[in-house]
């Protein structure tokens, strides 16, 4: 459980302060020249130190991707590029962080940017995030002004330019590759991996791709030591994470809590608890809408960390945590993140093109309770030929909310076509 002096992103609850002064009054841009003297292997090896993993969803570790940059120049330039592309559903954590707390995620990109030898980064923000990309701009002006970016940044003699760059509205160009593409000025299609960004990313340049958050918690991970954000959570789930919770809740919230805390204490704590109270929880989709949801069964003993879902075949994905009680209708609720997946997927490889809409017309089906009791396996068979054959992760993302729903609501799915063919259920819509 984290105290108010353990939060790295005080002004999400207080003063709202996000001017330069009011960062600084909270410790930002305090000595960031001095940890640049550090150099670049003392910040690499502090960032593995702090088992920091990738806040964008997958979790890979932040120090390690790090040093898979170049060390020496071989004449390309190196590039970071920061993911603020949040679109996942019921994600909004990074919003935050740029509403309120610019000034960290600026610092964080010119330490990171040091320690990977880039000159220049880029923020991709989405489309719909326009009061943010205001925010952020005033910030990043105010750091020009301040000298705090460009010629000699900070007075830590490495020149450094911020750029921000506004996306368009499509979710796939939060897929990393399909975010560069973007940023090249070209249709956002995901690329095929390997070649990783560190070793051919922006315009064929080593670079690295962090999420905002990832990138906001340097600076206090460098202060205050790599040490300090591991004795958070558990080994292999360190440090604090902004965790954004919405559903039936009383009090919908974003909130940064330690890794490894307990939802059940992560939705008392802070939420006011489950509407209607615990026993009415029926289930909880714990990363964001493309990781499987976990039934009420398990809530109660559920630690949100990425050992603990990935046990459960489930993910920790994003933290948005979303609570659904008994009100909700679950086939339904599954059924509409089918049809965003089918609607966002660029087309490009055939799984994931045909596969998405498949998926999506038998869960209308099993909405309404037209379906065949058989078409329950034969959906989850589609599901697992799409999952790991496709391009990138949104096959994936598409496949497993039904697998959890198959896998834990068989038989609310069941009783569904029962009842319909029974005619004791008349109209469900799927609309
Ligand atoms: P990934 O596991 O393919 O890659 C994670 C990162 O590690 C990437 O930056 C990749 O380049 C790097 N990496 C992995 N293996 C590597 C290797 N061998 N060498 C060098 N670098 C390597 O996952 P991906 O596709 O980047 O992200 C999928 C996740 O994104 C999902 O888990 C989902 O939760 C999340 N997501 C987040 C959204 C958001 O709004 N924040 C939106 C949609 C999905
Ligand atoms: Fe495009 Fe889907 Fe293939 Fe990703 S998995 S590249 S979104 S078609």
């Amino acid at each position: 459980m984290l105290t108010d002096q353990d939060r790295i992103f005080t002004n999400l609850y207080g003063m709202h302060d996000r001017t330069l002064s009011g960062a600084r009054a909270r410790g930002h841009w305090d000595g960031t020249a001095a940890i640049i003297a550090r150099g670049r292997d003392w910040i690499i090896d502090e960032m593995k130190k702090s088992g920091l993993r990738g806040r964008g969803g997958a979790g890979f570790p932040t120090g390690l991707k790090w040093s898979f940059m170049p060390k020496e120049s071989d004449g390309r330039p190196h590039y970071l590029v920061i993911n603020a592309d949040e679109s996942e559903p019921g994600t909004c954590k990074d919003r935050e962080i740029m509403r309120h707390d610019p000034h960290t995620l600026i610092e964080g990109a010119l330490i990171a940017s040091f320690a990977m030898g880039a000159h220049t980064a880029y923020i991709y923000i989405r489309g719909e995030y326009i009061r943010e990309r205001e925010a952020l701009q005033a910030a990043i002006d105010e750091a020009y002004e301040a000298g705090l970016l460009g010629r000699n940044a900070a007075k830590t003699g490495w020149d450094f330019d911020l750029y921000l760059h506004h996306g368009a509205g499509a979710y796939i160009c939060g897929e990393e590759t399909a975010l560069l593409e973007s940023l090249e000025g070209k249709k956002g299609m995901p690329r095929m991996k390997p070649p990783f960004p560190a070793g051919s990313g922006l315009y064929g340049c080593p670079t690295t791709v962090n999420n905002v958050e990832s990138i906001a918690v340097v600076p206090t991970i460098l202060r205050r030591g790599g040490d300090w954000f591991a004795s958070f959570g558990r080994p292999n789930n360190a440090g604090t994470k902004i965790f954004a919770i919405s559903g039936h809740v009383n009090h919908p919230c974003v909130v940064e809590e330690s890794m490894s805390i307990g939802l059940r204490e992560l939705l008392d704590r802070h939420c006011g608890g489950v509407r209607g109270g615990w026993d009415n929880l029926k289930a909880v989709i714990p990363g964001g809408s493309s990781v499987p949801l976990i039934p009420a069964s398990i809530c109660d003993e559920a630690i949100l960390d990425f050992d603990w879902l990935r046990d459960q075949r489930s993910a920790f994905g994003t933290a948005a945590v979303i609570v659904m009680d008994q009100s909700t209708d679950v086939i339904k609720a599954i059924w509409r993140l089918s049809k965003f997946y089918k609607h966002e997927s660029c087309g490009q490889c055939t799984p994931c093109r045909e596969g998405t809409g498949w998926m999506m017309r038998v869960m209308e089906r099993l909405v309404t309770g037209e379906a065949e009791i058989e078409e329950i396996d034969m959906l989850f068979d589609v599901s697992k030929q799409v999952e790991g054959h496709t391009i990138c992760a949104l096959g994936d993302a598409a496949a497993w909310p039904i697998q959890g729903l198959i896998r834990h609501f068989r038989d609310e799915i069941e009783d569904r076509i029962k009842a319909r063919k029974t005619g004791r259920l008349s109209a469900v819509a799927a609309e």
